[in-house]
């Protein structure tokens, strides 16, 4: 790689960064693409959030991509967001034009491309999905503009399923019919219903972690994708049931596709940018 007086900088912000696998997909895609670019890690504590939003524009970085757990507070800092951005209540993506810092969130993008390699008819289906936070909100959000019909949403806090009825009311008026909520201790009863099960929570992120429901419930029929990156001991679950299970790589790698597509203007070059990921 050739760094030269005109070589672009984009990156990642959040807390930790460390382990995050997008400066070397990204990398990656910018190489391929041949653009004269890179892409950093940016650790910012919460209290720096403010000033790195500001230094995004005084250093002419062109665009970052904004992980935990910045993703909800950066949004106040941004001269312009997204419908996506609104409803889901975060941001995952900044472009810098001039000065002019606008958000996008690809997570839902991430989470529908994603599915769609092994659920393709997913638009039929029964949903459920585990969780009622940041992430959730982005795979309800794609779920529901795919016009899936009907998706439990278990949740340990209620509420926070209430208030997604609520703020989604904007996107589609039958949302009351679509999205039903469900006590997380009662998720059991629910499994029969269900053709897509979908961890959201943080639950699975510890090997020791205890489960969020009895998984050997889980039945053949069950399509089981975990937004975790590795195989949880729930997808082991599913995968000893014989059930279709994906973790949270694709989503990974289709929401970077799109950051980059927003950045750019060009295609992901999605293929490298995968098997980036699978190597790391
Ligand atoms: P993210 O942005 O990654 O979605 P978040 O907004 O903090 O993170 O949401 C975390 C989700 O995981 C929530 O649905 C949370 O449940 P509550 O809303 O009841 O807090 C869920 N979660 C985290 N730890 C959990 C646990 N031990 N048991 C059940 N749910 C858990």
């Amino acid at each position: 790689m050739l760094i030269d007086g005109k070589t672009e900088v984009y990156g990642i912000v959040g807390y930790p960064v460390r382990h995050s696998k997008s400066p070397s997909f990204q990398t990656a895609a910018f190489q391929k693409a041949g653009i004269n670019a890179v892409y950093l890690p940016f650790e910012v504590k919460t209290e720096d959030l403010e000033k790195a939003v500001e230094g995004i524009k005084a250093l002419s970085i062109k665009g970052v991509n904004v992980t935990v757990p910045h993703k909800e507070e950066v949004v106040r800092y941004l001269d312009e967001v997204s419908e996506e951005v609104q409803l889901i209540g975060a941001c995952n993506t900044v472009k810098n034009i001039d000065g002019y810092l606008t958000g996008y969130n690809t997570d839902a993008y991430g989470f529908i491309e994603g599915l769609r390699e092994i659920e393709p008819d997913f638009q039929d289906k029964t949903f459920l999905i585990l969780g009622a936070g940041g992430a959730s909100r982005a795979v309800l959000y794609g779920l529901v503009k795919e016009g899936v019909q009907k998706i439990f949403v278990a949740n340990r806090t209620i509420d926070k399923v209430f208030q997604i009825i609520k703020d989604f009311s904007k996107l589609n008026r039958f949302i009351q019919e679509i999205i039903i909520p469900v006590y997380l201790d009662k998720v059991e009863d629910f499994l029969s219903f269900a053709d897509i099960i979908v961890n959201t929570t943080s639950v699975g992120l510890k090997d020791e972690d205890p489960p969020l429901f009895d998984y050997s419930k889980i039945q053949k029929k069950h399509t089981v994708v975990d937004i975790i990156y590795r195989k949880t001991k729930l997808l082991e679950s599913a995968e000893k049931k014989g059930c279709m299970w994906q973790d949270g790589l694709p989503m990974l790698l289709y929401q970077g596709a799109k950051a980059f597509e927003i950045w750019t203007g060009k295609k992901a070059p999605v293929d490298i940018m995968r098997k980036v990921l699978q190597s790391d």
